[in-house]
């Protein structure tokens, strides 16, 4: 069980984020969230010592190293070390690679999503491995096939998946595992009124349908925290698109035109 766990989590203060870490606070876990916006995170910290969990909120961007690094210390002075690390903050974009206007773009997805989950690495590692912890990334199916208009994400999730695996293979024999969750669509998170346009600004509201295989972020949340306990290394979801991602490494061109079907229900056109 997480009672007493002593975990970081970034992205916390919305979406699959927030919801891990109720789940996490329903059973006893204590927690260090972490996001940009400290008003939201407040209300999610608020929501979880309802729960029951004693909960620290600490305003930080990912792609800083001195944030995480201030976060990983408020935890580490108030409980004496880690044990879990989740790093799930991220963002997304949401337009062609030749229709961006400043390749910025690319970089603040980088900067986010792989050094976001690098530094988190990074500040914790001494503390993971004395209490031979587990450190989690949230990264998406998208880290192991492509999908259109998201160029930037998916480069950035893949190279959340190079680095992951090459950490875990580091850490072999340390008692620290790694373990990479790979969602597909979820449902009930900012992530697409905070993708990134042409422009390199937040698209806001959209009126795009979900994919009829989206997953709800409770269930997500609940599927993760299952797996945290067995210490898997990889948890695809829904676990039927791992058939797609050994399609792709089979049969690229087959599992493309799947992918492409899939875009187009969504209103993808072209
Ligand atoms: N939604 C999906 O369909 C889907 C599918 C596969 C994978 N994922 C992954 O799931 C993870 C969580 O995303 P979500 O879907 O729950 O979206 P979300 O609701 O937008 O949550 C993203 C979280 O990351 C935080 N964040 C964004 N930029 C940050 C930064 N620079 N520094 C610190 N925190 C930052 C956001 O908070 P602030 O705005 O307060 O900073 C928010 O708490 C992401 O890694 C995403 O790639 C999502």
């Amino acid at each position: 069980m997480m009672k007493d766990k002593r975990v970081l989590l970034t992205g916390a203060s919305s979406g699959l984020g927030a919801a891990l870490a109720y789940t996490l606070a329903q059973q006893g876990a204590r927690l260090a969230l972490f996001a940009t916006n400290l008003e939201r995170l407040e209300g999610v910290a608020e929501k979880c010592q309802e729960r029951g969990a004693e909960v620290l909120a600490h305003a930080g961007d990912v792609a800083e190293a001195s944030d995480v690094q201030a976060a990983v210390q408020r935890a580490v002075e108030a409980w004496n070390g880690i044990d879990v690390v989740i790093a799930n903050a991220g963002i997304s974009m949401w337009v062609r690679f030749e229709e961006v206007e400043d390749p910025a773009v690319f970089r603040r997805l980088m900067d986010v999503n792989y050094m976001g989950v690098v530094h988190a690495a990074y500040a914790t590692l001494p503390y993971l491995k004395d209490s031979r912890g587990l450190f989690v990334a949230v990264s998406s199916v998208q880290g192991k096939v492509p999908v259109p208009l998201h160029s930037g994400y998916v480069a950035s999730k893949h190279a959340v998946q190079g680095f992951c695996d090459t950490l875990r293979l580091e850490l072999l024999g340390t008692g620290v595992d790694v373990m990479v969750v790979l969602p597909h669509w979820l449902r009930g998170t900012n992530l697409r009124q905070s993708a990134l346009g042409k422009d390199g600004q937040a698209l806001g509201a959209t009126s795009r349908r979900h994919s009829s295989e989206s997953i709800t972020i409770e269930a997500a949340s609940q599927q993760i925290v299952q797996s945290m306990l067995k210490r898997s290394r990889q948890l695809v979801m829904p676990w039927k698109l791992k058939l797609l991602t050994a399609v792709y490494a089979l049969r690229p061109q087959w599992a493309e035109a799947v992918i492409r079907r899939a875009l187009r229900k969504q209103d993808l056109g072209k």
